[in-house]
């Protein structure tokens, strides 16, 4: 027998403004068109004054409980995935634990940019898988719109706030790949990219938060290099191959990227679960989001076979394959 996660429940949160593409046309030297062509991206939603990331991730977790049929007290951590924290300290999950009631268990953040939730759910998975927990609950929650400079067409009009949440649960399996659950995962990391996409402030460098600054096109290459590669390792990990696959479920930066990247993998694009014209590119936020809404939809079967990944600053990107 082998200890699996297995997702039991996931759940989300929007903030309620939505900004459409236009709304920029009004503020800079862009178009829809720019942004619809460029990026597949539509629409965005962007948090309150006052709201924090720490907000979105309460409801993205309480969404994720109640559709689990869970409470607090079956949880044995938040482990959550930021770059945008309400305060340097305490982590975000500390903040989101109080929220929800719950005194008791562990709760820390994992920062990997775009591809934090990956990371954050294979180390859950491996907490889970080492016996030091048997369920949860796994968050991306991000407030972009904190960290953009506003005058950069090149950045502004790409990224969105949100949170999504998925708990884990542990649930014996039979060590193959028909096991339900988290099967294989991939991480990676390369800090000599660093200067590819950052934020150019911080606590110990300026004691500022500081802005968002991307070379865009280096990271689009890097990332429509590096995320099939990704998938592909985690599949092989796993003992399968693109044609077991059944849903794809990327991180939503951009929809050439996904494109490229459901080709290389042989996919159809009707495998793939999109949320980026509706989200933009929610950072951590992304993958769960997606998660949660496409499982919301009812499209995700028992047994079928989901790969998910990303890629973001650091640059750090990795993937996971699942069976739901
Ligand atoms: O989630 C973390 C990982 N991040 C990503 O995966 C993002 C990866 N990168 C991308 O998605 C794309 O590179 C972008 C959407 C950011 C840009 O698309 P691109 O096709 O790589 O365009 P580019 O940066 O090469 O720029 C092409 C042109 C430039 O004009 P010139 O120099 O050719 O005259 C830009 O100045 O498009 C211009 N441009 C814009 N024009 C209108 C850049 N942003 C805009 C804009 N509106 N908003």
């Amino acid at each position: 027998m082998t200890r699996r996660s297995v997702i039991r429940g996931t759940g989300h949160y929007l903030p309620e403004r939505i900004v459409e593409n236009s709304w920029f046309e009004g503020q800079l030297e862009t178009t829809d068109e720019w942004i619809r062509s460029r990026t597949g991206i539509e629409r965005r939603h962007f948090a309150a004054e006052g709201q924090t990331t720490s907000d979105l991730a309460i409801r993205a977790g309480r969404a994720a409980l109640e559709r689990a049929g869970m409470t607090v007290a079956d949880l044995d951590g938040i482990v959550l995935a930021t770059s945008t924290p309400d305060l340097t300290f305490p982590a975000v999950a500390t903040i989101v634990q109080a929220g929800l009631g719950m005194t008791r268990g562990f709760a820390y953040d994992v920062q990997a940019v775009c591809a934090g939730f990956i990371f954050a759910l294979v180390n859950a998975d491996a907490m889970i898988r080492a016996g030091q927990a048997d369920r949860i609950l796994v968050i991306g929650a991000e407030t972009f719109s904190r960290i953009m400079d506003w005058t950069d067409r090149g950045t502004c009009v790409l990224f969105g706030d949100g949170a999504g949440a998925v708990i884990l649960e542990a649930q014996e399996g039979a060590g193959t790949s028909d096991d339900r659950g988290i099967l294989a995962s991939d991480l990676n990391s390369d800090g000599s990219y660093r200067e590819l996409l950052y934020v150019d402030g911080g606590v110990s460098s300026t004691g500022t938060a500081g802005q968002l600054r991307m070379q865009g096109n280096l990271v689009f290459r890097h990332a429509v290099e590096k995320l099939a590669k990704t998938a592909h390792c985690s599949l092989d990990k796993a003992g399968l191959t693109g044609a077991d696959v059944d849903w794809l479920v990327p991180h939503q930066a951009n929809m050439r990227i996904i494109t490229a990247t459901a080709q290389k993998m042989g996919l159809p694009m009707e495998k793939v679960v999109l949320t980026v014209a509706d989200h933009g590119n929610t950072s951590a936020a992304s993958i769960p989001l997606a998660l949660s809404v496409a499982d919301g939809q009812g499209r995700f079967k028992p047994g079928q076979l989901l790969v998910t990944e990303g890629i973001g600053g650091g640059l750090s990107w990795g993937s996971a394959v699942l069976r739901w």
